[in-house]
């Protein structure tokens, strides 16, 4: 019988229903996240044959990548906690008719792999753990000889502001406006270099490089709102508001972007680490 935390019930219920709205806008999630999606896959150095496992996978763009660099003689396991997500991402890895595609839907922090992976990668799924060090010293046990580790994290609010002027624009309206976390699990939770560095030590990693990575991305002003009325930490509040909240938080949200937007178009400036390190 598998034994969880309270933390870990609440990351799992938490992500069951971030999971749906991830499911909803996961064509534009997918846009403006490519690029780091790319320079991790690139970071893990993946040859043709090798396993790969791909952690928090969401709705798998990274497990596909992946797949595609190792080939057909090769394994991409995706494992994430949300049902909804690991469901998308298997119809589209038979949509795209993606040999050695798999996905699991399980806790990474605590499920029991196999010591058969060359590599871990993950776009963003690693920051949501309730015990980093115990998740990721599970993780390196997944791993051969020699395996190598290459994951994007963000780094602080301030540095992605755009993730913050609606949180700032919409807290007169909200009795308990949301606040980001850079301690506990959550999106924020490595924005601290040294805090990665602390958790991967202690779990065993050895050569871990921190290394900052930013990505542009041009985003359309209806995107945009999308990203910061629906997508964020907005998203559970606004559903449980009435009509005449929603649209006062809308409206002042809106006049907070529209200096970031010229001739229709704003860009979305992800400002993450892109962290490596080996068994
Ligand atoms: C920010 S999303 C990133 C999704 C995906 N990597 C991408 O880039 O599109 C974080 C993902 O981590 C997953 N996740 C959170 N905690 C997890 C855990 N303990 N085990 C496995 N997956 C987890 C969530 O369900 C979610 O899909």
């Amino acid at each position: 019988m598998s034994m969880s935390t309270s933390a870990e019930r609440d990351m799992a219920a938490y992500w069951d229903r971030a999971g749906q709205v991830w499911v909803e806008h996961q064509a534009l999630l997918d846009r403006i996240m490519a690029p780091i999606g790319e320079a991790v896959v690139e970071a893990a150095s993946l040859a043709n044959g090798e396993s790969v496992l791909d952690v928090g996978c969401g709705a798998g763009a990274t497990t596909l990548a992946a797949a595609w660099r190792v080939g057909p003689t090769g394994r991409a396991v995706g494992v994430d906690i949300s049902g909804a997500l690991v469901e998308l991402a298997r119809r589209r890895a038979g949509e795209d008719g993606i040999e050695g595609a798999e996905f699991l839907l399980a806790d990474a922090q605590t499920h029991a792999f196999a010591p058969s992976f060359d590599a871990i990668i993950s776009r963003f799924g690693v920051m949501f753990f309730p015990d980093p060090v115990s998740a990721f010293a599970n993780l390196r046990r997944a791993l051969k000889p020699g395996g190598r580790l290459a994951f994007a994290a963000w780094r602080g609010p301030e540095e992605n502001p755009l993730s913050q002027i609606p949180l700032r624009a919409a807290a007169p309206f909200l009795s308990e406006p949301p606040r980001f976390e850079t301690e506990g699990p959550g999106r924020f939770a490595f924005a601290d270099r040294d805090r990665v560095r602390g958790v991967l030590e202690a779990s065993g990693w050895r050569e871990i490089a921190v290394a900052p990575l930013d990505a542009a991305s041009p985003l359309s002003f209806d995107e945009l709102l999308t990203m910061s009325l629906r997508v964020g930490p907005l998203n559970p509040i606004l559903k449980a508001a009435d009509e005449d909240m929603r649209r006062k938080v809308g409206e002042a949200v809106a006049t907070a972007l529209a200096p970031h937007v010229r001739e229709g178009v704003a860009t979305m400036n992800s400002a993450c680490w892109l962290v490596t390190a080996k068994v």
